[in-house]
C-alpha cells in the first residue's frame, strides 16, 4: 500500500512520534509494566504527565498569570454549554460564521438572551462579517475563529470592548494568539492538540464566578480548575497524545516554527486552485484560512466532481470530501500534515487537469 496523504478534517493527520510514543505507552507506560489504559489516574507517574501537558500548553502559547488551562470530557459542543452556564448573566452576542458558531449561539438562548451580532450566512458563510458594532452591553462576545467547514478565518486577535471568548477547535497551536486578550479560549483537541476524546480550555481566572445560576458541579469551570483537570476521571489516553503532540510541537520549533510551514502549505494549494482551470476556491480570498483549504470544480466542470475524488483516492489522498452541508472539497492541512502531503495533492490536481482540460 503507497503512503497516505491524510487530510482528515479532525480527528486528522497527528505526529508519527506521537503515535510512536503511545504505542509505546500502551505496552507498557513508564516501566510500570501497566499499560496507558490500565493505569489508575491517580498512579505516580500520571500526575507528572497532567503536569507536563498543563506546561507545555503555556509555554507553547505563552499563557499568562492569571490563566488556567484544564482537560475535559464532552468535545467543544459541550463547551458551547459551558460557555453560556458559566459567563451569561444577562446577554450575549456571537459572531455567526457558520455551523459551529450557531450551535454554540443555540446553547447560549436556551439560558438567556443571546443573538448573532453579524453574520455571513447570506453568502453561505464563505466570509468573516466586517463592520460590525459589538454592544458594550454584553457579558461577551463569542467568536469561532477557524470556520472548519467553509474554510474562513479569523487570524487576528479582534479588539473587543467586552469579555472576548473564542472557540479555536481548528487553529488553536497554529499561530500566537495574544491570550490576554480573551476571557476563554477552548476547543476540542482533535485537530492540532490531540486526539479526539479531551477538550481544552484556557480560562481567565477573573473572569469567573460573575453569574448567579446555579452550576452543576461538572459544568462549572471552577471545579475543573480547582482539582486540576481530575475532578472526575481525566480522559487519560487522549491526554497522554496530547502531551506527546505537544512535545513534538515543541521538538520542531514550537508555535512560530509551525506557522511558518502552515502558511507555506496553504499558499502551495491556494496557488494550485487559483491556478488549476478545473477547480476553483469557495473562501472569500482575505478571510481564507490556513488550516481547511475548501474548493469545488470550477463552473461547468461540476459533473467532474466525483470523478476527482475517485481519482485522488486512487491515488492515496485521504478525506478531501468536503462536508455534507457545503460539498466539494476540503483538504485539511492541520501541523502534522507536511508540504509533501500538500504536494502530493497538487500533483494530483494537475494531472487530473491534463485528463480533462
Ligand atoms: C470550529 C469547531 N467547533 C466545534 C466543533 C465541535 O467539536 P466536538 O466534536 O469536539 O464537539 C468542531 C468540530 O469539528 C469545530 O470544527
Amino acid at each position: 500500500m503507497g503512503k497516505k496523504h491524510v487530510f482528515n478534517a479532525g480527528p486528522c493527520l497527528l505526529p508519527q512520534e506521537a503515535i510512536d510514543n503511545t504505542i509505546e505507552a500502551l505496552k507498557d507506560f513508564k516501566g510500570t509494566g501497566v499499560s496507558l489504559i490500565s493505569i489508575s489516574h491517580r498512579t505516580k507517574g500520571w500526575d507528572e504527565v497532567m503536569d507536563e501537558c498543563r506546561a507545555l500548553w503555556k509555554e507553547l502559547l505563552g499563557i499568562p498569570e492569571g490563566y488556567e488551562v484544564v482537560f475535559l470530557g464532552g468535545g467543544a459542543s459541550l463547551e458551547f454549554l459551558y460557555v453560556a452556564m458559566n459567563y451569561l448573566e444577562h446577554k450575549a452576542g456571537y459572531l455567526d460564521t457558520g455551523v459551529w458558531a450557531k450551535k454554540a449561539l443555540k446553547e447560549a438562548k436556551g439560558l438567556g438572551d443571546a443573538f448573532a451580532v453579524a453574520s455571513s450566512a447570506d453568502k453561505n458563510y464563505s466570509y468573516i462579517p466586517k463592520g460590525y458594532e459589538i454592544p458594550r452591553d454584553l457579558d461577551y462576545f463569542h467568536i469561532t475563529t477557524n470556520n472548519t467547514i467553509y474554510g474562513t478565518e479569523i487570524r487576528e486577535d479582534i479588539d473587543c470592548p467586552v469579555p472576548l471568548i473564542a472557540d479555536m477547535s481548528s487553529d488553536i497551536l497554529t499561530r500566537r494568539v495574544d491570550v490576554s486578550k480573551y476571557t476563554l479560549i477552548y476547543g476540542g483537541a482533535q485537530k492540532n492538540a490531540g486526539p479526539a476524546g479531551v477538550a481544552f480550555a484556557i480560562i481567565k481566572k477573573d473572569g469567573l464566578g460573575k453569574v448567579s445560576r446555579y452550576l452543576p458541579s461538572m459544568l462549572d469551570y471552577r471545579n475543573h480548575i480547582d482539582k486540576l483537570s481530575m475532578y472526575n476521571t481525566p480522559p487519560v489516553f487522549s491526554i497522554f497524545v496530547m502531551n506527546e503532540t505537544l512535545k513534538w510541537l515543541k521538538g520542531i520549533g514550537g508555535i512560530d516554527a509551525i506557522h511558518d510551514i502552515d502558511v507555506k502549505k496553504a499558499e502551495a494549494l491556494y496557488a494550485e486552485i487559483d491556478r488549476n482551470t478545473l477547480f476553483t476556491g469557495t473562501a472569500a480570498r482575505e478571510d481564507r484560512s490556513i488550516m481547511n483549504v475548501c474548493f469545488v470544480m470550477a463552473p461547468g466542470r461540476e459533473d467532474l466532481q466525483d470523478e476527482f475524488l475517485k481519482f485522488s483516492v486512487e491515488r492515496d489522498i485521504v478525506g478531501i470530501k468536503g462536508h455534507r452541508s457545503v460539498g466539494g472539497f476540503r483538504a485539511s492541512l492541520y501541523n502534522a500534515c507536511t508540504l509533501e502531503d500538500v504536494n502530493a495533492l497538487i500533483a494530483v490536481m494537475q494531472e487530473f487537469e491534463k485528463l480533462h482540460a
